[in-house]
């Protein structure tokens, strides 16, 4: 089964209200033929329920960067999945490398909140990736096997049918480093197998996997024509939407 290509923009904290939805019209324009690719932005809260009013009936869909696993209740300052969901959102990125770093996010905390995703109707995009040191010290495949097996721990094929991984080496995150296209090609390979190795091999073969790390219009073309990256999470680059179409557009 073919893979439809993915890119998605994470635009961290960065632009105001009025920022993000300037940036998303323009991003409509420049996306009205943009044809076999799904395009997705992921504004910060604040500004999801504008982006998405903003983008509605376009070709390019929203996601939140984060959400609470729980339902709903007294925890000051989270945002559930069902308020996500009703701004028109339809993907969630969850254990992001920052909020892993900065925000004490776990393999355990993430897998719950994509088992929260799904419930509440969204799609989860699992980040995934090593650190300098891990990759140093020849511990990438164990670090990502543990990741991914306790990311989705307890859930089975048919719930996680909409699950995007995303391999974002931590070392490569606006740092202007990118992994070379043997490092990125090893671990897709890898990944993809792990899939086959938890799931099956059909449910593998119709999983996303996206890199990320330091993404732009200059390496956008090596790195997805790599076989098993499906698309990127872009960052810094996701800013732009002169330099955001330019990644989007390599897949026309
Ligand atoms: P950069 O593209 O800025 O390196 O960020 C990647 C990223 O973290 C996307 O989630």
């Amino acid at each position: 089964m073919a893979r439809i290509p993915f890119i998605a923009g994470n635009w961290k904290m960065y632009k105001t209200g009025p920022e993000a939805v300037e940036t998303a019209r323009k991003l409509v324009d420049l996306c009205a033929d943009v044809g076999k690719v799904e395009v997705m932005i992921a504004p910060t809260f604040l500004s999801l329920a504008l982006v998405s009013d903003c983008v509605r009936g376009s070709r390019i869909k929203t996601g939140a960067q984060n959400l609470y696993f729980e339902k709903e209740g007294a925890f000051t300052g989270e945002v559930s999945a069902a308020m996500i969901r009703a701004t028109g959102s339809e993907y969630a990125i969850i254990g992001h490398s920052e909020r892993r770093q900065y925000f004490g996010e776990t393999d355990e905390t993430a897998c719950k909140k994509v088992r929260a995703a799904i419930q509440g109707g969204l799609k989860p995009i699992l980040c995934i990736g090593e650190t300098e040191a891990e990759r140093d010290q020849e511990k990438t495949f164990l670090i990502l096997d543990k990741q991914v097996s306790d990311g989705l721990k307890g859930l089975g094929p048919d719930e996680l049918r909409d699950l995007v991984l995303a391999y974002e080496p931590v070392w490569a995150i606006g740092t202007g480093k990118t992994a070379d296209t043997r490092q990125v090609d090893e671990v897709h390979q890898y990944l993809r197998s792990l899939l086959s190795r938890l799931f099956s091999a059909d449910f593998s073969d119709r999983i996303r996997i996206l890199y990320g790390g330091s993404v732009k219009p200059e390496n956008a073309k090596e790195l997805m024509n790599i076989k098993d990256v499906d698309g990127a999470l872009v960052g810094g680059a996701s800013l732009d939407p002169d330099k955001f179409i330019k990644i989007i557009k390599y897949y026309l």
